[in-house]
């Protein structure tokens, strides 16, 4: 038990019509109960705990019919064993349904066996599992997005920075020479968003030269020094960053302010996500563009689907894909139309 942070937080929302004044009366209305069980990979990964925070809100303003919600958030901080742990207390806390982003996402079979043995229905988010644990159970779902299309986007946008400003080639030898920032190796989103961000940029007629790389496994803290050392090792030669989230993209910013380099020797630095922090950064022009990975959509799309299986009502409005997944479109968010964006 020791060192498990466990972040419980009860919401008991009684959404009724207001006419109705409220639940306490009981006898004439009857409420569905509904105990939401969330299993989280890190609470500190800047787009899930944002995420996180969109479905709790979303639950919230589903009011209008009559259901009394309890969620119990659990962080795994990085454990698989721990999560596991987790989910067995989410099960035997009474959860009606659960929500799980995988710590490792190849890993998910105990945690099935689990929701199986007490038909608990199951709702992956973020992290996908492997196409043939999908279809181990018939209450198996998947919510996330395409990994592919957010690398394509990262790729127009800075394709289309880089035609608008010949400055940003800084040795002027028609060649944009480039470093890479991945995220944890063996996540969907990681080497998909690299492959097709490059395959876009050359696409679109962009000569790269690649100088080097680093996985900083989606964190702002292991980008800032995996850059640090990369700017050590190529100096001034860098002239575009890739990253595959926001975080990482601005711990590469981080590098360069630490550095103490002035802004017209900055590189130009691309993200994904669309996170608070990282929408500010597009406003600021710290950050040159991203890719909106929607998690209101995403959060919706959970709520929904949660609501229904323990209703067991139709799945209404959602759209599936391979039967039993939902993947929510990215957009490209740049200076121009960043405000649509910003809350
Ligand atoms: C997001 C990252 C996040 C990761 C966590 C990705 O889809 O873009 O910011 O760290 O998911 O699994
Ligand atoms: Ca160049």
């Amino acid at each position: 038990m020791k060192g498990k942070k466990i972040c419980i937080m009860a919401i008991s929302l009684c959404m009724v019509l207001p006419y109705l004044c409220g639940c306490q009366s009981g006898q004439d209305k009857k409420t569905t109960r509904m105990h939401i069980g969330v299993a989280c990979y890190n609470q500190s990964d800047t787009f899930i705990s944002e995420m996180v925070g969109c479905f709790k809100e979303e639950l919230y303003a589903g009011s209008g019919d009559e259901t009394e919600v309890t969620v119990t958030c659990m962080d795994a901080a990085g454990s698989q064993r721990t999560q596991n742990d987790q989910v067995k207390e989410l099960i035997s806390a009474g959860c009606s349904v659960l929500c799980v982003n995988l710590v490792d996402r190849t890993d998910p079979s105990e945690i099935i066996d689990l929701a199986r043995d007490n038909d608990v229905p199951l709702i992956f988010f973020n992290r996908e599992p492997v196409a043939e644990d999908m279809k181990q159970w018939d209450k198996i779902y998947y919510i996330g997005a395409d990994a592919k299309q957010s690398g394509i986007m990262q790729g127009e946008v800075a394709a289309e920075a880089i035609k608008a400003d010949k400055n940003l080639d800084r040795n002027k030898d028609g060649k944009i020479q480039y470093v890479v920032l991945e995220g944890e190796p063996g996540h969907q989103d990681a080497i998909i968003r690299t492959e097709n961000a490059v395959n876009t940029l050359q696409k679109n007629g962009i000569e790269l030269e690649k100088l080097g790389g680093g996985i900083a496994n989606w964190n702002r803290a292991q980008s800032q020094n995996r850059m640090i050392q990369m700017i050590g090792q190529y100096q001034n030669q860098i002239e575009l960053v890739l990253a595959n989230n926001d975080d990482m993209a601005l711990g590469a910013i981080d590098a360069y302010k630490k550095l103490n380099y002035t802004e017209s020797a900055y590189p130009v630095f691309f993200g994904i996500d669309g996170t608070s922090v990282g929408l500010e950064a597009i406003k600021d022009g710290s950050l040159s563009g991203t890719v909106y990975n929607d998690k209101e959509g995403q959060a919706l799309a959970m709520v929904k689907l949660a609501k229904a299986l323990v209703m067991k009502t139709r799945l209404e409005g959602l759209t599936f894909e391979k039967e039993n997944c939902i993947y929510l479109p990215y957009s490209e968010v740049t200076i121009e139309n960043v405000d649509e964006y910003l809350p």
